[in-house]
């Protein structure tokens, strides 16, 4: 088969893009999150690292009706920052059928406004208590819930692309496991008989709505690596 030099020369091009990681910068002050994207992005050649001084930046109020709104309003006033380089912004939650998708968009919030919430020591274990008030006497049939992930990249603005990800379980009537934050406890996973709270964060990244949102990303970065974007 015969190459001519302009093949040669984009061929040689994208080599080198392969080689050369690809930086994401993450919109987020959690340093959880940056770490477990940070290590599943390794193995793409893709470096993840923080918005520089992102703690001085205006907070961007996550007040979208859905996911995919407030991924894309933070990732795209965050990108502003950050001329040219491409911001990673995600959005989560938990869905309860029985209580009609809530937490939903409010799951870090849920317990806010709730008179119960005092006795509880921490905002998750608050969250967890009003979710199995509201659950009381559900029974487990009725009891399917899932987590959502969006992850909205952007550049100078403008979202560029939005990937999304889901995990499907049942909300127990009491919390196992010590392992993960939030909700973890109460969200049993009926494909390997465990809460979220039960795995490593190996395990976790496997079936979560995360990894599943991220690995959708990072071969979208290839496809775009591939295609010059
Ligand atoms: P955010 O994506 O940081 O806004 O998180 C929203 C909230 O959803 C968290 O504070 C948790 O309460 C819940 N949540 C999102 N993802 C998870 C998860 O993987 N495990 C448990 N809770 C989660």
């Amino acid at each position: 088969m015969g190459y001519d030099a302009t093949t040669i020369r984009t061929s040689k091009y994208r080599e080198h893009r392969r080689m050369t990681a690809r930086t994401v910068l993450l919109a987020t002050s959690n340093a959880g999150k940056l770490r477990d994207f940070a290590g599943a992005a390794a193995a793409f050649g893709i470096t993840i690292a923080n918005i520089p001084n992102f703690s001085s930046l205006p907070e961007v109020v996550e007040d979208g009706a859905t996911f995919e709104e407030n991924a894309r309003k933070k990732a795209e006033s965050y990108s502003v920052a950050v001329p040219g380089e491409l911001v990673l912004a995600d959005d989560s939650g938990l869905e309860i059928d029985a209580l009609g998708g809530a937490p939903g968009v409010r799951s870090a919030r849920y317990a806010a406004d709730d008179p119960h919430a005092a006795e509880c020591s921490t905002v998750d274990e608050a969250n967890n208590a009003k979710v199995l008030r509201e659950l009381k006497g559900v029974p487990e049939q009725k009891r399917s819930a899932r987590f959502v992930c969006v992850l909205a990249a952007a550049r100078d603005g403008q979202t560029v692309h939005t990937f999304r990800g889901s995990a499907e379980g049942i909300i127990l009537d009491a919390p196992r496991g010590k392992n993960g934050f939030g909700y973890d406890p109460l969200f049993y996973f009926p494909q390997i008989d465990k809460t979220f709270a039960e795995l490593s964060a190996e395990e976790k990244a496997q079936y979560s709505h995360r990894g599943k949102a991220f690995r959708a990303f990072l071969s979208w970065c290839r496809v775009a690596d591939d295609q010059n974007l």
